[in-house]
């Protein structure tokens, strides 16, 4: 069975979901799916991997770019994914199509393409339900509570799906046969 490893980094709970969620649909396709915080999770034995940040100020959080920068090379020999979870409130969609600050990091993206990512997203996202602090408070103030949590679960389960038949046509291993 192939192994992938589900690690995310967030700060407040909203993208462990999301990567709860990737890691679950990635099993009923028939996985052997690791659902794992960052900060302590380690490539080795994985087939595979996908791996989420919450971006904040148009950053990835410092652990999960740790996580890419260590495991550069181990990523360069089986496939991986990224994935960000971001946008919220009514603009959302409209964002995440034409506002760059909304996309994945730059630097992250250059870095995980020169290992040969396999593809990436970016996720709508929950603000903070336990804000703290100015910025945070007020953007909550200022989103309407029904727009607060824009993750689209469906979607969400549609791109792991792809990853479970991209797995399967291709096998594990870059470029390789199961
Ligand atoms: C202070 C603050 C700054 C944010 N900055 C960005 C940003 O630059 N880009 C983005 O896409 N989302 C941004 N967001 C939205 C968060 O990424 C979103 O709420 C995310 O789902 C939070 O994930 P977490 O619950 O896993 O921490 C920001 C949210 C807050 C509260």
């Amino acid at each position: 069975m192939t192994r992938v490893l589900v690690t995310y980094s967030t700060k407040h709970g909203s993208t462990a979901e999301i990567a709860q969620a990737i890691a679950d649909e990635l099993r009923e396709k028939g996985m052997d799916a690791d659902c794992v915080d960052v900060a302590v999770a380690s490539v080795a034995g994985f087939d595979a991997v996908v791996l989420g940040s919450a971006v904040y100020m148009g950053r990835w959080l410092h652990d999960a770019r740790r996580f890419l920068k260590r495991h550069l090379e181990a990523l360069s020999a089986i496939p991986f994914w990224i994935f960000s979870s971001g946008p919220t409130g009514e603009k959302a969609e409209e964002d995440l199509a034409h506002d760059t600050r909304w996309l994945e990091p730059r630097k992250v993206l250059d870095l995980a393409a020169s290992a040969g990512l396999r593809g990436h997203i970016v996720f709508a996202g929950r603000l903070p339900v336990d804000p703290h602090g100015f910025v945070e408070t007020s953007m909550v103030r200022s989103t309407p509570p029904d727009l607060q949590d824009a993750r689209d679960w469906e979607g969400i389960r549609r791109w792991a799906d792809d990853i479970a038949s991209e797995l399967e046509r291709t096998g594990a291993r870059r470029g390789g046969a199961a």
